[in-house]
């Protein structure tokens, strides 16, 4: 099936070429687009993406490899990003990645990204989040939490659920 964009996508693809001397510049706001869009991004989305900038796909996908915040597959409704550098290490932030693991029944000891069966969580550990400060600190979506304990991670989680059924 051939992959087809949305036109509200591509209107913003076309606006933003308008704005840069070089369609190139424009691959990192057109990841993020699609990104918000789908969720991830899939390797139709970065051959659509390649073509619109006249651009090898390969140079898409290493932008899409290289940084964290882009997904190649689909992330769970609520995604956790657990700090795991130094001063949150000190602080336990090993304790609240396992804390929650094992509350979403996922495996502490799996390297790497993990999404719960049911597709609505989704827990990584992620590197310096620059709040060495406030440790540990998770993101949970675009919100940022800082001092973060197994309790207050808890209730995040009650917070999640309560945000679903606000949605049923
Ligand atoms: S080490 Fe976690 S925010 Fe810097």
């Amino acid at each position: 099936m051939e992959f087809s964009v949305p036109n509200i996508l591509k209107n913003k693809i076309d606006e933003l070429i308008l704005h840069y001397p070089e369609k190139r510049s424009v691959t990192l706001m057109a990841l993020h687009a699609f990104q918000e869009y789908y969720g991830y991004i899939s390797n139709e989305a970065i051959e659509w993406i390649a073509q619109k900038l006249s651009l090898m796909p390969i140079t898409v996908l290493e932008l899409v490899t290289f940084y964290p915040m882009f997904s190649q597959e689909p992330l769970g409704k609520f995604h956790f990003k657990i700090c795991r550098t130094l001063s949150c290490a000190l602080k336990g932030s090993k304790n609240i990645y396992t804390f929650l693991c094992n509350k979403l029944g996922l495996d502490p000891h799996l390297h790497g990204r993990q999404t719960t069966a049911d597709g609505r969580f989704t827990v990584e550990y992620v590197e310096c989040l620059a709040s060495c400060n406030t440790a540990p600190v998770l993101f949970l979506n675009e919100d940022f939490y800082e001092n973060v304990t197994e309790e207050s991670v808890a209730e995040l989680l009650s917070l999640c659920e309560q945000k679903e059924g606000e949605n049923e």
